[in-house]
């Protein structure tokens, strides 16, 4: 799978290939600079890399589940709750297919056990990924800011520090 569709591995963990930029149109002007208005990427877990550790974005992000087996997502809002979605095929016991993330939210998915060893995901971001926006979770950091919230952050943030 990662190599049919040219993933590499991605800094937060699981693998990506970038599909599309909007760079037929004008960049758009935002607080934080120029952006395309949209970038999309495939995005895949698997049991050699089955976490997207924390980080957070100030784009919007919609995700698009595709294949193989479900992912969990933990999502903190800035206020301190905790939403935990699942994206997966089996709608009928709840798994979704599109999951929209707004900026502003710290967001770590993890694959779940399933028959396949792997999930694949699309994300369309708008304005456009930029390095610029996003920011790893740094562990210390994130336990401080949300110390009811440690064991899941311990779970999926590296633990360099
Ligand atoms: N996360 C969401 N979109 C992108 C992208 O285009 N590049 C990288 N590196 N990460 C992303």
């Amino acid at each position: 799978m990662i190599g049919t569709l040219g993933l590499e591995p991605h800094f937060e963990g699981g693998y990506f290939r970038r599909t599309y930029q909007a760079d037929h149109r004008e960049l758009l002007e935002t607080l934080s600079g120029p952006r395309y208005l949209m970038t999309s990427i495939y995005y895949l877990l698997d049991q050699q890399s089955p976490v997207g550790q924390f980080h957070f974005n100030r784009s919007d992000i919609l995700h698009y589940f595709h294949l193989g087996d479900a992912i969990e997502y933990s999502l903190i809002h800035a206020n301190g709750s905790l939403h935990t979605l699942v994206m997966g095929s089996d709608i009928l016991s709840g798994h979704l297919l599109q999951l929209h993330v707004p900026g502003g939210v710290w967001k770590a998915s993890r694959l779940l056990d399933g028959e396949y060893g792997f999930g694949l995901i699309s994300e369309a971001v708008s304005p456009g990924f930029d390095f610029a926006d996003m920011e790893m979770g740094n562990r210390k950091k994130l336990i401080a800011a949300y110390p009811q919230h440690r064991a899941l952050i311990e779970k999926l943030t590296r633990g360099e520090d």
